[in-house]
């Protein structure tokens, strides 16, 4: 009888040890679970960052407005015209402005679906010829953008999609200071509402091209530089190619994906002594 009580009154502790779990589980534990398959399911949603492709990268995409494909100012005035100019005004550019020279460095001309043969299936094929000429169509220039003081664009670090013709917000820290001092401390840099950094991937075209393809990526980055010189200048903005910097501190600075190498630096900013457009 006695050990009949002595079973029931242990099976009740037992019990009651039981219900306690269940309910440390549920107070503690069930909430911790809840977190970690929220935060995992936010993860997927969130943006690429860098080489990082996550399942929604058009998330954060700024869209830039239409580029115009024809004006008054002729490509002669410009080639006359074009000058390195390290002075800006203090008035902010516009986002049409942004995305006229962004669209003239590496905007899409033309359509073309499939990738060129010896593509790199490491990378994405974005689906167009572009405004600047590319050794076997490969494309290994990647632009982005500072934004300082640019009319309905917040400040920060972008990169320019152009088969979207979109920005792609990778930071929202004024950087221009950061990569001033990385250029040997050229105050144009720091002091232009915008600037232009333009990075090569030289993967993408050594996979084809082998040891040419150095060269191959340097001939690529004037081409585009010179494109943002001529509609720089019939825009009235002002610009210069800048080599001088330190290589590594621009991309700790930047915070550049492993592959890709700082080739050249362009702020952009209002001609002194032009009239502002009302
Ligand atoms: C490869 C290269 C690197 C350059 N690097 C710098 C630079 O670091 N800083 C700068 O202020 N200008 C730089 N420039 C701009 C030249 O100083 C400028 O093109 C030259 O003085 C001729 O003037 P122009 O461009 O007005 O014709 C560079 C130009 C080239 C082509």
């Amino acid at each position: 009888m006695k050990t009949g009580l002595k079973g029931s009154a242990s099976n009740a502790a037992k019990a009651g040890r039981a219900a306690s779990r269940a309910l440390i589980f549920l107070v503690f534990l069930f909430p911790v679970l809840l977190f970690i398959i929220a935060t995992d399911n936010l993860d997927s949603k969130t943006m690429a960052r860098g080489n990082v492709q996550l399942a929604n990268p058009e998330a954060e995409l700024v869209r830039l407005p239409a580029p115009r494909h024809d004006s008054r100012f002729s490509l002669e005035k410009a080639i006359k015209m074009r000058r390195s100019v390290r002075q800006y005004k203090d008035s902010p550019l516009t986002l049409a402005e942004i995305s006229q020279i962004l669209w003239a460095a590496q905007g899409f001309t033309r359509e073309r679906k499939e990738p060129p043969a010896r593509w790199n299936p490491k990378y994405e094929w974005q689906g167009g010829l572009r405004t600047a000429p590319s050794a076997g169509a490969l494309y290994p220039m990647e632009i982005y953008l500072l934004a300082g003081k640019v009319e309905g664009l917040p400040g920060g670090l972008y990169k320019y999609i152009p088969k979207n013709h979109a920005l792609r917000k990778l930071a929202g820290a004024d950087k221009r200071k950061a990569l001033c001092q990385a250029a040997l401390g050229q105050p144009q840099i720091e002091k232009a509402p915008a600037v232009i950094l333009m990075a090569g991937v030289y993967e993408r075209t050594s996979y084809k091209y082998g040891e040419r393809a150095e060269r191959y990526v340097h001939m690529e980055a004037g081409s585009v530089a010179e494109n943002v010189y001529l509609q720089a200048t019939a825009l009235g903005i002002g610009t210069v190619l800048i080599g001088a910097f330190n290589d590594d501190e621009v991309k700790k600075a930047m915070s550049l994906p492993a592959d890709e190498s700082p080739l050249i630096i362009m702020p952009l900013g209002k001609i002194p002594g032009t009239p502002e457009e009302k």
